[in-house]
């Protein structure tokens, strides 16, 4: 009996590790990352946005969101911390790419992400609310 409480712990680390990908975890939340096209140009209305995301394992194809529109996708992370999806945003004659999911820096923030994106930029929206310019 003594020893059941490490066989616990193995038992939860093996799971999560396992768990960890794509599997189903009440106790380990989907991360859901949300971006709206507000990208405005010099015509009236805003231009659409072609948004194109990617992991090391997934591609996600690429999408157009019209403006004041938006784009998810979802994913599980992972306790290492090692999650990051990264993007390109085309619209008119620019192309940019972002880092739309690094977990070090985000994910003790948020697990429903929230990003506007705009011609100058990325923003995180929430308590923590932070625009990143364009590299
Ligand atoms: C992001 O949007 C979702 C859905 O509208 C909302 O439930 C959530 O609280 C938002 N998250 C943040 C950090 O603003």
């Amino acid at each position: 009996m003594r020893n059941l409480p490490k066989i616990y712990i193995v038992f939860l680390f093996v799971f999560l590790s396992f768990g960890s990908g794509y599997g189903v975890q009440p106790f380990w939340p989907d991360t859901v990352v949300t971006m709206t096209n507000l990208i405005e140009n010099q015509e009236k209305s805003g231009p659409p946005l072609t948004v194109h995301c990617k992991s090391k394992q997934d591609d996600l194809g690429s999408h157009v969101v019209p403006f004041k529109q938006e784009y998810h996708f979802k994913f599980q992370t992972n306790l290492w911390k090692t999650t990051l999806f990264f993007c390109t945003f085309q619209w008119d004659k620019q192309l940019k790419q972002f880092d739309i999911f690094d977990a070090l820096r985000d994910q003790d923030v948020c697990y429903l992400c929230n990003w506007t994106i705009k011609a100058d930029g990325a923003c995180r929206l929430g308590k923590k609310q932070k625009c990143f310019p364009w590299k």
